[in-house]
């Protein structure tokens, strides 16, 4: 098949792939493949595998074929600019958060917040406040970001000068930014958006999932890489708005100074891939995907006990505070009184070997759920086969009544606010002690306590150790799920 578009940085590469001109520079492979290749184990594409020489731009001053990358994936997501990274969201909101502040400036953010943008809080020496957002009943999904919350929360901080939220969130819970920027705006703050998971949601055309307005924010961060066809580390730095031409340039300096100087062409040569396909074959590879997903989505409430998080138009989960969900994240969950077959509840960990045993490797474990990340490039067979493998895990479970009064503390466990007692970049750098997590109620962290995934911190430096979190890693540990500093922990 002729694959039809625009793609110069691919062809370039393919061009000097057949061009015999020899490569005295970096990286040090040569693109010698018939060396590499034949001391390597498999296939690697050193044969394309460049950074920045002569007819190829340079990702730090743009005017040639990357400028023209950036103002197409601009276009893409109704952005004024865009900046293509090989450093992931991770780098993306390192730059962004540093781009819209000064040092010791406060800004408010999620506490659900990924903890890229604890290390910017903690770079940038800022102080941060949070809002705290609600679990959703029933799930262990945490909701979205209010606006009252914010509204709040800039009353109580009218010089706070920046917001940072996460939407959607790994879960695909989307905020209000809309209205989440008006407000923001209105106490003369920025907004900035970490959508890594949300690439798919904010393109300015072909999509049927709810729109995660990114564009309402002052600087938003979305990682191809995560739902669309572009290689990992790949994602972009986006700048909208009034104040796009300040924001602009303070963020090329940042970036500057979070991305490699050596990026590497095969992720920029995928960026412009994925845009090539989504400019010139999103319409109709988002019709395709939207079909799958209604069909799952029919055959999926026809379970007797397994429930999707946001499936079904009366979806307990969507009252509340929701504001709106991406159907392609499929969290598997179910309900406080379903039990396996020996009376034990249904855990994330038991969601997921049971997929495992069929082939099908989930993208994130949580203690009530497991959660399946789908793209538009997923088969129509493998939307059969994830719901073969969840109709014979749903037959082996069973209603018990007894199991719901048991149970029920599950979900009650959230949002409670840790005391925080120093700034993070005051605390990483304090004089400390290590302990055992179960000696360290009542002291202050000097580090992070995160169960990763989803990477969001239970303890941050600064905050004091409760008994409470304590139990809550060790019921995370016991579920199966990586806690970071889970066992010893530096306190003060
Ligand atoms: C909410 C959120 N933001 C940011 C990131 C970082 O993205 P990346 O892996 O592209 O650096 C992640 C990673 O999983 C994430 O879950």
């Amino acid at each position: 098949m002729v694959i039809k578009g625009d793609t110069p940085l691919s062809s370039g590469l393919s061009e000097l792939k057949n061009s015999g001109r020899y490569p005295m520079h970096m990286p040090g492979h040569k693109r010698n493949t018939q060396l590499v290749g034949s001391i390597s184990d498999f296939y690697l594409p050193y044969d394309i595998d460049i950074t920045e020489i002569e007819g190829f731009d340079n990702l730090h001053c743009r005017t040639g074929v990357l400028a023209q990358l950036s103002e197409r994936c601009a276009r893409l997501y109704g952005a004024k600019y865009a900046f293509p990274l090989v450093g992931g969201s991770t780098c993306g909101i390192l730059s962004c958060i540093r781009a819209v502040t000064k040092p010791n400036d406060k800004i408010i953010m999620a506490r659900n917040c990924h903890m890229s943008v604890y290390h910017a809080v903690s770079l940038c020496s800022l102080e941060a406040e949070y809002i705290y957002t609600e679990y959703c009943c029933g799930s262990g999904i945490i909701g979205s970001v209010t606006p009252r919350q914010v509204r709040e929360a800039f009353e109580s901080d009218p010089d706070a000068k920046a917001l940072v939220i996460t939407s959607p969130t790994y879960e695909g819970v989307i905020s209000d930014i809309e209205e989440i920027a008006k407000i923001v705006h209105k106490f003369g703050a920025l907004l900035v958006v970490d959508a890594a998971h949300g690439a798919h949601l904010s393109l300015s055309k072909n999509n049927f999932l709810p729109e995660n307005k990114i564009c309402c924010a002052d600087a938003a961060v979305v990682s191809l890489h995560k739902t669309l066809p572009a290689l990992t580390q790949t994602a972009l730095a986006l700048v909208f708005g009034d104040n796009a031409d300040k924001i602009e340039s303070s963020l090329s300096r940042q970036i500057d100074i979070f991305e490699t100087s050596s990026p590497s062409y095969i992720l920029l040569s995928s960026i412009e891939q994925c845009v090539n396909i989504l400019e010139n074959y999103g319409d109709s590879l988002f019709k395709a995907w939207k079909s799958r997903i209604d069909l799952f989505e029919e055959n999926i409430l026809k379970l007797e006990n397994l429930r999707i998080f946001g499936y079904g138009e009366k979806a307990p989960d969507l009252f509340g505070d929701i504001y709106g969900f991406d159907k392609s994240k499929i969290n598997v969950i179910c309900d406080l009184c379903v039990c396996l077959s020996d009376g034990r509840p249904v855990r994330g960990n038991d969601i997921a070997s049971f997929l495992r045993g069929k082939n099908i490797e989930p993208e994130m474990i949580s203690r009530d759920y497991a959660l399946l990340m789908t793209s538009f490039c997923d088969t129509e067979e493998a939307y059969i086969r994830l719901f073969e493998a969840l109709s014979e895990f749903d037959a082996d479970l069973a209603v018990d009544e007894n199991a719901k009064n048991a149970e029920i503390e599950r979900f009650e466990e959230f949002s409670s606010a840790n005391k925080v007692a120093m700034k993070i970049s005051d605390a990483e750098f304090a004089e400390g002690e290590i302990v055992f997590l179960n000696d360290a109620v009542g002291k202050i962290s000097l580090d992070y306590i995160t169960p990763y995934p989803p990477g969001i911190p239970l303890v941050v430096p600064g905050e004091v150790i409760s008994g409470y979190v304590v139990d809550k890693v060790k019921k995370f540990i016991s579920d199966g799920i990586s806690v970071k500093n889970g066992s010893k922990v530096r306190v003060k």
